[in-house]
């Protein structure tokens, strides 16, 4: 072999040797998850599991304590959540925070150690937002955190900030030279499993509640217009999906046909609960908790941290392996009552067979469990006769930014929209109409300017 013949085979030996390094060395198992023939695989590397499941083992729950004697609230000062517990079992209950979240830092992470019931802390004032928030989770979202449900562990899991945040992406650098505006993608990005996707999906998807999707139901863009754009931020989210479970897409979906949900695992219907649990997570409790967090812990653009499926995941299929760790702290299973302070309660809905009505809080986009019941007796109309439409249209004040009002009044008809399709009503027979802005009342202190009405034809 001549020189050149050996060197030239010698770099063509190291380029494959380098080529290869980015893939992962065998074995690697998969496991079948559908019917055979169908390529319902998933693709595990024992060596990564080996390592993952003894890191994700919960801590030993703290005993139960007695449920007699002085309840919290008779005994200490400012307990706002939590005084139905008896004063053990508060006293376990602050044991086991701190084991969650503060272990090395101990009570004096939250408390100011001179006066327990002071809330001159943030992170007091965060903590109790948070059993509220936990409470929440493991109450009302069965539907996808069944009965195993969650503790402060599953995020938390020993440290303050939980590993697995996200904030919203950073404006874009715009260079001189002639690489162009980027429009938040192309860049090898980790938060889309590094690839050059729209790198802030979760806006969006899990903190908006814009459309997931990218499969139009007709030939003309009609009704759901999706973009390219669109097309390639779904992905990221879905980039996610798999890294946060360490699963493959065919986890959730049949490759053959993504869209289709008759074809799609059982999984994929608990990850669309997941979804709108999530926003509800960020909008409801993190993002209102935006000014009492120091600046240290905001993002770049000022935003508070927030919640997508890494946060409870980790890499798991369920977190922590689905270990049942909420089932020892009862007081995290049930919301509690709080004394309601402040907002004058919202008026009934609406609740006609053709026609509905729903009122929101002031700047919230929240649809309240009482409200959504006003939609039970249309859905049935809907159900009933498949020809009709619903028409949804989202109202607001002509208090503050119409940019604003008019993003919030979207987001409203959004929530209205997510119960009709949870209802069982075909994506094609929901229109979304313009937000419009109420005539007359102008502070918005009137619920009725902060309403959605759905009209069915
Ligand atoms: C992660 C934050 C956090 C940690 C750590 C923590 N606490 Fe608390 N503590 C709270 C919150 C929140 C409340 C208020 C609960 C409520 O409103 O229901 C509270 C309330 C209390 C109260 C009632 C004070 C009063 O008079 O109102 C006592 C006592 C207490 N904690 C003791 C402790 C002890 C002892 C420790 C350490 C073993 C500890 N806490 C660790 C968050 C924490
Ligand atoms: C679903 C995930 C999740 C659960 C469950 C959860 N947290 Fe959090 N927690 C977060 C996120 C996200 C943040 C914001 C991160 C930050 O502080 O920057 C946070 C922040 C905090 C902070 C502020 C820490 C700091 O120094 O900024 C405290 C204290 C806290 N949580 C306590 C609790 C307690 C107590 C529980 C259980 C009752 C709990 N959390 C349950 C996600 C969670
Ligand atoms: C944990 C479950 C899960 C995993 C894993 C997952 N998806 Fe999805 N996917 C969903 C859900 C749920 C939706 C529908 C979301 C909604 O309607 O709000 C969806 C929607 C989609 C859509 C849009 C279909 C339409 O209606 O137009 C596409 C395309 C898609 N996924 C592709 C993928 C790809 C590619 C992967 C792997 C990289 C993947 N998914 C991984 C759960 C999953
Ligand atoms: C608040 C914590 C939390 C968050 C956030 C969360 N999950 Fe889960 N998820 C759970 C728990 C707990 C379970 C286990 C439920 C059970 O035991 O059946 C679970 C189960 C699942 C399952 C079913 C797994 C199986 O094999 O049955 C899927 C799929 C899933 N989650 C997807 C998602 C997706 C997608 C997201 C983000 C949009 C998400 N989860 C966010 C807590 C969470």
């Amino acid at each position: 072999m001549s020189i050149v013949a050996r060197v030239t085979s010698l770099l063509a030996g190291a380029a494959a040797v380098l080529l290869l390094a980015g893939c992962e060395r065998p074995p690697v198992d998969s496991v079948q998850h559908g019917y055979r023939g169908t390529g319902m695989l998933n693709v595990y590397n024992p060596r990564t599991l080996e390592l993952q499941v003894p890191a994700n083992q919960p801590p030993e729950a703290i005993p139960a304590a007695p449920d007699d004697g002085p309840k919290a609230k008779d005994i200490y000062k400012n307990v706002q959540v939590l005084g139905d517990l008896s004063v053990g079992a508060f006293t376990r209950h602050m044991l086991s925070i701190t084991q969650w979240v503060a272990p090395n830092e101990g009570c004096a992470y939250c408390h100011n150690v001179e006066n327990l019931a002071d809330d001159s802390k943030y992170q007091k004032v965060v903590a109790r937002r948070m059993i509220q928030m936990t409470q929440k989770v493991n109450a009302d979202w069965k539907p996808h955190v069944a009965a195993t449900g969650v503790t402060c562990w599953t995020c938390h899991r020993g440290q303050a900030v939980p590993g697995q945040v996200w904030f919203q992406a950073e404006p874009q650098n715009k260079r001189a030279d002639f690489i162009g505006n980027l429009n938040g993608q192309n860049l090898a990005s980790p938060s889309v499993g590094l690839a050059s996707l729209p790198y802030d999906p979760f806006t969006p998807y899990l903190q908006k509640a814009v459309m997931i999707g990218v499969g139009s139901g007709t030939a003309l863009p009609t009704g759901h217009k999706a973009s390219l754009q669109d097309t390639e931020q779904t992905y990221g989210l879905m980039m996610h999906f798999s890294k946060a479970l360490g699963v493959n897409c065919t986890y959730c979906h049949n490759s053959r046909n993504f869209k289709e949900w008759n074809e799609s695992t059982p999984q994929r219907a608990t990850a669309w609960h997941g979804i709108r649990m999530v926003r509800q997570l960020n909008n409801e409790y993190l993002v209102p908790l935006t000014d009492t967090f120091p600046a240290s812990r905001k993002g770049p653009t000022g935003d508070v941290a927030k919640i997508y499926c890494a946060t409870c995941h980790q890499g798991a299929y369920k977190p922590v392996y689905g270990a049942q760790m909420a089932k020892d702290f009862p007081e995290l299973l049930t919301v509690a009552a709080v004394a309601k302070t402040g907002a004058a309660p919202l008026p009934p809905p609406v609740a006609e067979a053709r026609r509905s009505v729903l009122y929101y809080d002031v700047g919230s986009a929240v649809l309240q469990d009482a409200q959504a019941k006003g939609l039970a007796e249309l859905t049935a109309t809907m159900l009933k006769t498949g020809s009709l439409k619903a028409t949804i249209s989202g109202y607001h004040s002509a208090s503050g930014t119409l940019a604003q009002n008019q993003e919030l009044a979207k987001q409203r008809a959004f929530t209205v929209r997510d119960a009709l399709l949870s209802a069982g009503i075909a994506e094609s027979r929901v229109i979304l109409a313009k937000p419009q802005q109420t005539a007359g009342n102008v502070s918005g202190e009137d619920p009725s300017s902060r309403r959605v009405e759905v009209t069915v034809q």
